[in-house]
């Protein structure tokens, strides 16, 4: 099985995902994370941007159970940070950045039972999922999210609200208009908006529809 949530930032897409992949027994693909470790590897390499192409094969990467290892370290908070979280939003514009990570993905679905979060996921890398979801939310509820999880990894550095709440709106806006495999609501998607939602409620929505019962809902074509 095949299960797809894409959604811009803070939506809550990775936290449902990992629920589901408990419920239904799936491995969890968290795409954004595999754009990350790329990021932090550039950053940490110090490499600038005509060598990153140059560079792609020699990224020890792998996707394990727990989340994404480079040189065989699992990388957690270190990937959460403002500085990462920019560049890899702009690191994904580059195509050969969105093969490789594509192809990541790929090879694990081609294997195994998966859900997998992102932005492009039911549009483009897996368009055949059996289920397709876009988690929606306002931008204040995902800025205020985020202000909480930095807080929480102890990541926030004094940012202000509006600080986060503004980078959010850029990010959302480079994400959704770049040429190659904008963040967009795929055909077939059922769309879920959190924004109001406990997260047991949206869970809730999303096993109504995987069990067939999505009279309610309303898929988008
Ligand atoms: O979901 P996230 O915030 O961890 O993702 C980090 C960046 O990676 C995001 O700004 C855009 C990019 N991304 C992407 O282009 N395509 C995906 N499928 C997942 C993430």
């Amino acid at each position: 099985m095949i299960i797809t949530l894409d959604g811009p930032s803070g939506s809550g897409k990775s936290t449902l995902s990992k629920q589901i992949a408990k419920e239904y027994g799936l491995i969890h693909i968290d795409s954004g994370a595999i754009y990350r470790t790329i990021a932090y590897y550039f950053n940490k390499n110090k490499l600038s941007k005509d060598q990153y192409i140059n560079s792609l094969d020699d990224i020890d990467i792998f996707y394990k159970k727990n989340g994404v290892t480079l040189d065989g370290k699992l990388l957690k908070n270190e990937i959460r940070t403002s500085e990462i979280t920019e560049l890899a939003s702009k690191i994904s514009a580059i195509p050969e950045i969105r093969d490789k990570v594509n192809n990541i993905i790929r090879a694990i679905a081609n294997k195994t039972s998966v859900v997998v979060d992102g932005r492009d996921i039911g549009s483009v890398v897996l368009p055949n999922a059996d289920y397709k979801f876009y988690i929606d939310a306002s931008i204040e509820k995902r800025a205020r999210r985020r202000l909480n999880q930095m807080r929480r990894k102890n990541i926030l550095n004094n940012k202000s609200f509006n600080e986060i709440y503004s980078e959010i709106e850029q990010r959302d806006k480079r994400d959704m208009s770049r040429k190659l495999d904008p963040l967009t609501i795929p055909d077939g998607a059922f769309i879920i908006n959190t924004s109001d939602k406990k997260i047991k409620d949206s869970i809730k929505q999303i096993n109504q529809i995987i069990r067939g019962n999505n009279e309610n809902h309303i898929k988008h074509s």
